[in-house]
């Protein structure tokens, strides 16, 4: 059966040790597209036609990490950023690997215009792909994620949340607000939404004095509107039926309820201290 938006024949891909289902078309080159098995090397991301193909460009690719410049670590956990006129063609295998796994139009050859940050996890083989997000270089862009992405392989082990924070991280280190780019993907909405309450649950659990949505904007990277969707999610705003103001709700203890529910499962943390890194300029 043809996928969703193309007439691309991958049905899988050779990453690393794994083999994994694609879920939408990606415009490989037609001599890519026409199998039904792509070779992607987990380090380079170079594809390739065949299982001997890629066997040969194991035995010669020295990269067991991703270029560009390592920004994070933090155990086993790095974070790359990856220049798109720097490494132009890593940055095109990204986007087409990614578009693998993304509905919506997504940008694959123009990646100059943008950076991109990969997450990594360490062992005695290499430093291997998680996922990744992209971000546009232009500083009046609100957007401080343009696509993001865990490869399926890792998903639902907290490393879209880890990249999520990551990239709040970086809009704080700029002294700046932003948003993910829209329209979300169904996954990307359920991953934001989740975030934004975690969020506001850390920033909002010991505080006791007032304050204004653009105090937790400051505080979180957040912008104003993705703070009004996560305080209404928690139901944390209330509107004054005679007045119509709103205030803010501040229940301690449900704060606290849905972190240590959130903690108990073990993901691992951002530490905001691991960052090595200055604005973009
Ligand atoms: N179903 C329901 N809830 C989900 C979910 C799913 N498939 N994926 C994430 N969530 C919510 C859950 O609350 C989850 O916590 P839990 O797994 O403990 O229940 C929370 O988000 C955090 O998930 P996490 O494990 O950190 O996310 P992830 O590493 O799986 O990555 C995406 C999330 C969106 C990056 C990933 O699904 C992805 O790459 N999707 C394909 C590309 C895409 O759609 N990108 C977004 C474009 S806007
Ligand atoms: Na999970």
């Amino acid at each position: 059966s043809e996928k969703k938006g193309g007439a691309s024949k991958i049905e899988c891909i050779h990453f690393g040790e794994f083999e994994i289902d694609t879920w939408y078309a990606a415009p490989y080159p037609e001599e890519y597209s026409r199998n039904k098995v792509l070779w992607i090397c987990e380090f380079c991301l170079k594809y390739m036609n065949s299982e001997y193909v890629g066997w040969r460009h194991k035995m010669k690719c020295d990269a067991k990490h991703p270029p560009g410049d390592e920004v994070y670590r933090d155990g086993s956990i790095s974070v790359f950023e990856i220049d798109g006129r720097k490494n132009p063609v890593y940055c095109q295998n990204l986007c087409l690997l990614a578009k693998l796994f993304l509905g919506s139009k997504t940008l694959y050859y123009d990646v100059e215009p943008f950076l991109f940050y990969v997450m990594t996890e360490f062992n005695e083989c290499g430093m291997h792909f998680v996922g990744y997000f992209s971000k546009e270089k232009r500083s009046t862009s609100q957007n401080n994620v343009s696509c993001i992405l865990t490869l399926p392989i890792h998903q639902r082990k907290g490393y879209g949340n880890l990249l999520i924070a990551f990239s709040y991280l970086l809009t704080r280190a700029e002294k700046k607000t932003g948003s993910p780019e829209k329209p979300f993907s169904d996954l990307g909405l359920v991953s934001y939404r989740n975030y934004w309450k975690l969020a506001l649950c850390y920033e909002l659990r010991d505080q006791k004095e007032p304050l204004t949505i653009l105090d937790i904007s400051r505080r979180t990277g957040m912008t104003p509107d993705d703070i009004i969707c996560g305080l209404e999610a928690l139901h944390a705003l209330v509107r004054d039926p005679v007045t119509g103001t709103y205030a803010l709700r501040l229940d301690y203890k449900a704060f606290q309820a849905h972190i240590d529910k959130w903690e108990a499962k073990g993901y691992v943390k951002l530490n905001v201290h691991a960052l090595v890194w200055t604005p973009f300029l």
